[in-house]
Order: structure tokens, then C-alpha cells, then sequence
């Protein structure tokens, strides 16, 4: 019989690694995608879309479904989901591997300020500028709504709700960005800060580069912690590796 895979998705590495597992002769993979985003792209193997209902509702459906394993190549800041694989792999006994692409580092010239949340984000904001690009994605915008002084570019995939900050110029774009794309942005509409999370990766870093050749400062909301007693692998031939340790696909 094929061993099953479940791949739950949302991001590049996740696509690469269905990409991967569904090259492999008598593998069978199913990618997860939460439904946020209306065009997804096209991924190898099989597709399933929208939420399961919880982590029972996820054991319910890796039992049905006879998977073999689980990978959580979920986003980093998609900190439900990971719990909930977390829960639904233990009441199942299946295995699971988290992936996490490293994050960010700063270098030298970077103006860098951690903070631990969307909120912290916001309260540090006042003291750092007036313009700012707000690139954290459209759904944690309720956290800066409060802000009615500065002016913010917000800049996601699909177009955000309210509430958002009265000063709100919106741009729908997806990466991977460019250095000159990003260093001409940021000079178009004189932004002074940029918001980011610690999502890593090289698709979406080229903001970083750019602020720091205009010595912009940057607020980067810290990453969740992982669930008590997970560890993540880095990358895609890391999560091949550990799915073949398990003498799995
Ligand atoms: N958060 C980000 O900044 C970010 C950025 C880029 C991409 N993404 C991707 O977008 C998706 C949603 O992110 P989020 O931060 O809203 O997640 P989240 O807060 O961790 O999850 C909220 C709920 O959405 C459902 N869900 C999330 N990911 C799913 C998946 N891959 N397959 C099926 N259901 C899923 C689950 O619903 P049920 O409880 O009903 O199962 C989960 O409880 C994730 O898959 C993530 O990889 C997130």
C-alpha cells in the first residue's frame, strides 16, 4: 500500500516538498491550505482545502484518511495550526515533522528593533516614525487601528478589512520582491519605518536589504514558539531525511 503523507501547506517550502514527496514512485501526498488566499497556484499531488475543525477534527481526518506521516510546513506565524498537528499527531501516534525556514538576522547597518507581538509593534511606532510600511500581513491590522497619526502603506496578498488605521494607502502584491523594487517603493511614499514579522526566507528579505542601504529602521515581530517538545528541521532534504529515518515514505 502507499504510504500517505500529509503536507499541511501555506507556504514555497511546502509546495517544494509536495513537489518532492509526489516525485517519489508509490508516495502519496496531500497538501492542506487553510482557504485564506483565492488563487493558490498549482501544487503536485493531491489538494484539500479549508479548515478541519480543530485537532480532533484533524485526527478524524488523518484516521479516514489512513496518512502515514505529517509534515508541518505551515508558516511560521501560523500558530494554531502547528499546535494543533502537534495534538492530533500525539492522539494518533503518527509522526510528525515540523519545518520552519530559519529566520532573518541582522547584519551590520541594520536598525533593527525586535518585539514580541503586533501590539508591541504598534506601541513602538510612535517614537520611530511617521511613514510606515506594514508589510505583516491583512489580518493582524486591528493592532495598529488605534494609530491615527501616521500614515501607512500596507502591502498583502489579498485586499485587508477593517479595522485598519484611518491613514491607509493599500497595496495588493505578492513576492518574491526585488532590492530595486522594494528601495523604490519605500522612496515613493517617504516611508520611514518598516514593519515586518520574522517570516524569513529569500522571497520576501529583499525589504530588509533595502532599508538598511537607506539606514530605514525596521520593527520585526519575534517569531511563536514552537509547541512544548517540538523541534523543527530547516529545510525541505532535512524533512526527506527525518520522513526516511522513520523508514516512512
Ligand atoms: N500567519 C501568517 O503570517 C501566514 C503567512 C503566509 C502564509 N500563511 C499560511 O496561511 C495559513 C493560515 O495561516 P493562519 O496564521 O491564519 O493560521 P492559524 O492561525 O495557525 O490557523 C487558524 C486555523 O486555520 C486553519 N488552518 C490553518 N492552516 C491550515 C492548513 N494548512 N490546512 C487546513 N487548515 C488550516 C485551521 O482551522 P481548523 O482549526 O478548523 O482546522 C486553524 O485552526 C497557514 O496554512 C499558513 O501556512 C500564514
Amino acid at each position: 500500500m502507499s504510504p500517505h503523507v500529509l503536507v499541511l501547506g501555506g507556504t514555497t517550502e511546502a509546495r517544494a516538498l509536495a513537489a518532492e514527496l509526489s516525485a517519489r514512485p508509490g508516495t502519496r501526498v496531500t497538501t492542506s491550505l487553510a482557504g485564506r488566499v483565492t488563487r493558490p497556484g498549482a501544487v503536485a499531488g493531491e489538494l484539500r482545502v479549508g479548515g478541519f475543525g480543530g485537532a480532533e477534527g484533524l485526527a478524524d481526518w488523518l484516521r479516514e484518511q489512513r496518512v502515514d506521516a505529517v509534515v508541518d510546513a505551515t508558516h511560521p506565524f501560523a500558530e494554531t495550526i502547528t499546535a494543533n498537528a502537534a495534538r492530533a499527531a500525539a492522539a494518533t501516534g503518527l509522526p510528525l515533522v515540523v519545518l520552519r525556514r530559519p529566520g532573518w538576522q541582522p547584519g551590520p547597518g541594520d536598525h533593527w528593533h525586535p518585539v514580541p507581538s503586533l501590539a508591541a509593534a504598534a506601541g513602538l511606532l510612535p517614537r520611530l516614525g511617521h511613514r510606515i510600511l506594514l508589510t505583516t500581513g491583512r489580518l493582524g491590522l486591528a493592532a495598529f487601528a488605534h494609530l491615527t497619526e501616521p500614515h501607512f502603506v500596507v502591502r498583502s496578498v489579498e485586499p485587508p478589512e477593517p479595522p485598519m488605521p484611518p491613514h491607509t494607502h493599500v497595496l495588493l502584491a505578492r513576492g518574491p520582491f526585488t532590492v530595486a523594487g522594494e528601495t523604490a517603493l519605500l522612496r515613493a511614499h517617504r516611508v520611514d519605518v518598516l514593519v515586518t514579522k520574522d517570516s524569513g526566507g529569500a522571497a520576501t528579505a529583499a525589504k530588509l536589504t533595502a532599508a538598511r542601504d537607506l539606514a530605514l529602521p525596521v520593527v520585526v515581530v519575534r517569531r511563536p514558539p514552537l509547541p512544548d517538545g517540538v523541534t523543527a528541521v530547516g529545510d525541505v532534504p532535512a524533512v526527506l531525511s527525518r520522513l526516511d529515518a522513520l523508514g516512512r515514505p
